[in-house]
């Protein structure tokens, strides 16, 4: 048996981009939801001690149907989510504390035990990143993040740098080396105990107002270091309505990388 594994699935938000009604992990995606293919996509992972949905609070029922009909081998429980993306993860982890830990299985908050924090709206995240991940955090990197190098070249902009019609504007700012940048995907892996304390310490410190922050930042500025293992194509965030049309064509193109 390897290290036990523990997943916090963040599905809590609205989709406020994608403009439909209802949360964004109860759209269809081919005939299933979000939620549906996210869950599924856990289901291949070795040593899987439980899985934490966060819903919005006034979806736990449908959330909870949705994961019945699925199919999961693993043990699962559905939560209320918060009003930002930390709250929700760290309402995840406090859920995942209560897993009955029997023999051979570590409990969540362990240094043995591996923690993974995923969005939902990564739904079609392959096996084969969550297994990078994993196995990253089982070498003894406290904090791994999957990436993708960047296709656009990125400029930093200062105050208002965008033109209004009339209002005349110096444009500033650097363009940072490009090489140098990546962007992040979940999900994001940890040792258990750094996961956890991570997010009590930005609890106390309010470190996130906006729930900006990625997990592995929270880790970053407790001291840990981050660790990058490759990310994917088809770990992409359904965020506006173009991607739940190139996500349709990536579940008829399995093959597709
Ligand atoms: N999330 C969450 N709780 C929140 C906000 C977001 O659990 N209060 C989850 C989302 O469900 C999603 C993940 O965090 O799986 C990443 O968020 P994002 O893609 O931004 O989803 P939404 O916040 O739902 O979308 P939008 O920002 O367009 O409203
Ligand atoms: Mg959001």
């Amino acid at each position: 048996m390897g290290r036990s594994v523990y997943c916090v699935v963040t599905a809590a938000g609205s989709g406020s981009r994608l403009g439909n009604p209802g949360p964004k992990a109860l759209v269809k995606l081919a005939g299933h939801t979000l939620l549906h293919h996210a869950l599924r996509s856990l289901e291949p992972l070795d040593d899987l001690a439980g899985v934490v949905i966060t819903a919005p609070g006034d979806h736990l029922d449908a959330f909870t149907a949705i994961a019945r009909t699925a199919s999961l081998s693993y043990p699962w429980k559905v939560v209320a989510g918060g009003t930002n993306r930390q709250i929700s993860v760290y309402q995840g982890l406090q859920g995942l504390l209560t897993f009955e830990t029997g023999e051979g299985i570590v409990p969540a908050k362990d240094p043995e035990a591996i923690v993974l924090i995923h969005d939902a709206a990564r739904a079609l995240t392959p096996r084969a990143q969550f297994q990078r991940v994993c196995s990253a955090v089982a070498s003894g990197c406290p904090a791994v993040v999957p990436a993708t190098a960047l296709v656009d070249t990125v400029r930093e902009i200062a105050g208002e740098s965008f033109c209004r019609a009339g209002v005349e504007i110096t444009p500033s700012g650097a363009t940072p080396d490009r090489s140098r940048l990546r962007c992040v995907q979940t999900p994001q892996g940890f040792a258990g105990d750094v996961i956890f304390a991570a997010h009590e310490q930005a609890r106390k410190e309010s470190i996130s107002e906006d729930g900006a922050l990625d997990d592995a930042l929270l880790a970053a500025k407790l001291g840990y270091q981050q660790y990058f293992v490759a990310g994917s194509m088809r770990a992409l965030k359904i965020t506006y309505p173009l991607d739940l049309k190139l996500a349709t064509w990536l579940v008829e193109n399995p093959e597709q990388e």
